[in-house]
């Protein structure tokens, strides 16, 4: 059987907290999914396909490319893409509580939708201050994040 995960989210931009729960996904499943979802709650800064490009470009440059599948979503439920391909399981990483209250809902309608689990994985706790909107945030007022994300994100970033 060929056990596929989805690792969704908002990747704007990929940072090195995503990386690190994206190599430990790749690690437990045959084949992973990581999928950019349009998350109408946030105001985005990159395009969803340079999302994808930068996500591609920084899995690649951690040598973990071999079963892992960049894709987008932006019409319907995830889970209807985990149906699509035949993935029964979501992965999310949790830094803290705050993420344990904001994803368990989630988990458990997406298990009604479509019978699809969520299995929550730790990162390293060295990325557990990291996210994207704090990236977002640095990057604006012209702070320096390269100690957050993957380089392909940092040298993006710079010339933007
Ligand atoms: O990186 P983010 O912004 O925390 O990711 C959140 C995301 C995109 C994974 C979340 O908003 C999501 O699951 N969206 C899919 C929409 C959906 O299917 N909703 C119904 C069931 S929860």
């Amino acid at each position: 059987m060929n056990r596929i995960a989805v690792v969704p989210g908002s990747f704007d931009p990929v940072t090195l907290g995503h990386l690190d729960v994206i190599e430990r996904a790749a690690r437990l499943f045959d084949e992973v999914h990581v999928l950019v979802v349009h998350n109408p709650d946030k105001s985005a800064l990159l395009p969803i396909a340079q999302r994808v490009a930068l996500l591609e470009r920084s899995i690649e440059d951690a040598g973990i490319a071999g079963n892992i599948v960049v894709a987008s979503w932006s019409v319907g439920l995830l889970v209807d893409y985990c149906t699509d391909v035949g993935a029964h399981v979501l992965i999310k990483g949790i830094r803290s509580q705050i993420d344990v209250a904001y994803e368990t809902p989630m988990a458990i309608v997406n298990r009604n939708l479509a019978a699809v689990e969520t299995i929550f994985l730790l990162p390293n706790p060295a990325n557990a201050h990291v996210s994207s909107s704090l990236v977002r945030q640095v990057s604006a007022l012209g702070g320096d994040v390269s100690p957050y994300v993957p380089t392909a994100v940092y040298e993006y970033l710079q010339e933007t």
